[in-house]
């Protein structure tokens, strides 16, 4: 294989790419040739290996995700990149929080065995090339609102997992669309990774947590707890019989109602192929996209 060292072409900040020399102990690297040589000598000495792709600015969410990857393997890479394929011009990636060191010492306190930081020229050493699309499931919903997004997101998992070629990979499922689409590039390219969705971890008051809640003032973060009641209230009256179509609109308004500045969706749909229901079932999730300032919270849950 070619020496990575080509520019890349997208633009970046400029963030770190030192190591921090802090006590720490937990493995980091920065290559794809780094990576797979310490995934090849775990594979010698027979143990399995999860893999759990982040943008960094971790909080309690991607740690239960840590967990989740440890129950089912032997090892857990973590990967820190904040993709500048799946912004959108106009969207966050300038600002989008990155704390490297904060994050590795929640890694290593939370039991993973290795920290993947690649540069953008690593990760894109020729800009951008060849990209993965999932149709349909990338058009709903966020797809709608964000073009280019889960392109951005299916080219860059693919990516990470024919870097690491992990047994498992784990993702929230708070981007519950993310994680069907993410399955769906699994099965479809027939790449032999098992793609585990893990549960969404919640504020006391319900809030899912987000590394974009950070952006929160605390008169917005007090509003944007009225997502998940929306949500919860919404789903107990779909169970109910009510008309989906009517609480959708019912929703909508109450959200602005309550302090929310937009709503880009707010829609029942069938966690398979996220086609829209047109009555609670089982498979039925309500998923809600809404602003609050410059903030796009999303949430999704579903019927109990
Ligand atoms: O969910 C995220 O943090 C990102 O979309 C992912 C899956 C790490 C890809 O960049």
């Amino acid at each position: 294989m070619g020496k990575r060292t080509a520019k890349c072409k997208f633009k970046f900040p400029a963030v770190g790419t030192h190591c921090y020399n802090v006590s720490m102990t937990i493995a980091k690297v920065r290559t794809v040739s780094g990576l797979r040589a310490r995934v090849k000598t775990w594979r010698q000495a027979g143990l399995s290996v999860g893999l759990v792709p982040t943008m960094g600015a971790l909080h309690a969410g991607h740690l239960s995700l840590v967990a989740g990857v440890l129950k089912k393997t032997g090892r857990a890479v973590v990967s820190i990149f904040v993709n500048p394929a799946q912004f959108g011009g106009g969207e966050d990636f300038e600002n989008y929080p990155r704390n490297e060191a904060e994050d590795c010492k929640m890694l290593e306190a939370a039991g993973a065995h290795l920290v993947y930081l690649p540069s953008a020229a690593e990760m894109y050493p020729e800009g951008p090339g060849a990209t993965v699309r999932v149709a349909g499931l990338s058009e709903v919903l966020c797809g709608k609102f964000r073009p280019g997004h889960f392109e951005g997101v299916a080219t860059v998992v693919t990516k990470l997992l024919l870097q690491c070629l992990p047994d498992a990979a784990i993702f929230g499922e708070k981007d519950f669309q993310q994680l069907r689409v993410i399955q769906k590039l699994a099965a479809d390219l027939d790449i032999p990774v098992e793609i585990l969705g893990g549960a969404t971890v919640r504020e006391a008051d319900g809030l899912a947590m987000s590394s974009r809640n950070a952006y929160l003032t605390a008169a917005q973060r007090s509003t944007a707890a009225a997502l998940p009641k929306t949500i919860k209230t919404l789903l107990n009256k779909a169970q109910a019989g009510e008309d989906l179509r009517t609480l959708e609109k019912e929703g909508r308004a109450g959200l602005l109602l309550n302090g929310f500045e937009a709503v880009d969706y707010l829609e029942f749909r069938e966690a398979g192929d996220l086609s829209l229901s047109r009555k609670a079932g089982k498979e039925t999730r309500l998923f809600a996209a809404a602003w609050i300032g410059k903030t796009r919270l999303i949430d999704n849950m579903k019927v109990e």
